[in-house]
């Protein structure tokens, strides 16, 4: 069976982002047909109309690129004050206004991990709802929320917490079976 690519997408930019470390733990728990890249995408600029009137800059074109390239994409991102972070959503806000919007009909997975004490429960809520207006097909469980993330993940970065590696692979599982359900091979 063809391998399903999947593009992560980072809420955060930080470089001992815990996020990041879950794509990696994802990259790690996914079934052996099923590949992880994360998207580098700091470089796009703030959303400006005008600047788009100029034309999409390269940085937005490539992440489109990206995301339109994959069979999948997974999501993880922390909660900026109970809401989506402003990173992910000046992407998604970008690739919205792209001529072919890429998120349209494209299998997508969330989670999240915060060190407050929900997971980011919040924000998953405000993300589906952004990712619905870009008619992406957003999987619904299972759901993971990585709460007090900085008791899970070791000083390395490594996912240490049994329940949520499990929660985790299952989730991938979830995500290989949603692919094949919307875009049979
Ligand atoms: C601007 C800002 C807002 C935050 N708001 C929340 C919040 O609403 N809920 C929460 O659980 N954690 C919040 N946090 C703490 C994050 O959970 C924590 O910084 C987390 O490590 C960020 O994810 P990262 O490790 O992937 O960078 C906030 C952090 C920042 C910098």
């Amino acid at each position: 069976m063809a391998s399903i690519k999947v593009l992560g997408i980072c809420g955060s930019l930080r470089a001992k982002s815990y996020n990041r470390s879950a794509l990696l733990a994802a990259a790690e728990l996914m079934p052996a047909d099923m590949q992880l890249t994360i998207a580098e995408y700091g470089d796009v600029p703030l959303f400006n109309q005008d600047v788009q009137a100029q034309g999409i800059p390269a940085p937005v074109t490539r992440l489109a690129e990206a995301v339109s390239a994959a069979d999948a994409v997974l999501i993880a991102s922390p909660e900026y004050n109970f809401s989506v972070s402003g990173v992910l959503k000046n992407a998604i806000d970008w690739l919205s206004r792209v001529p072919a919007p890429p998120f349209k009909d494209k299998p997508v997975a969330i989670l999240s991990a915060t060190m407050g004490p929900l997971g980011g429960g919040r924000h998953q809520y405000e993300l589906r709802k952004i990712l619905g207006c870009q008619d992406a097909l957003v999987l619904v469980k299972p759901e993971i929320f990585i709460n007090v993330a900085h008791t899970k993940f070791d000083a390395e970065g490594k996912l240490t917490d049994e329940p949520t590696r499990k929660a985790l692979a299952d989730q991938m599982v979830a995500l290989q079976r949603w692919v094949a359900r919307l875009a049979p091979r």
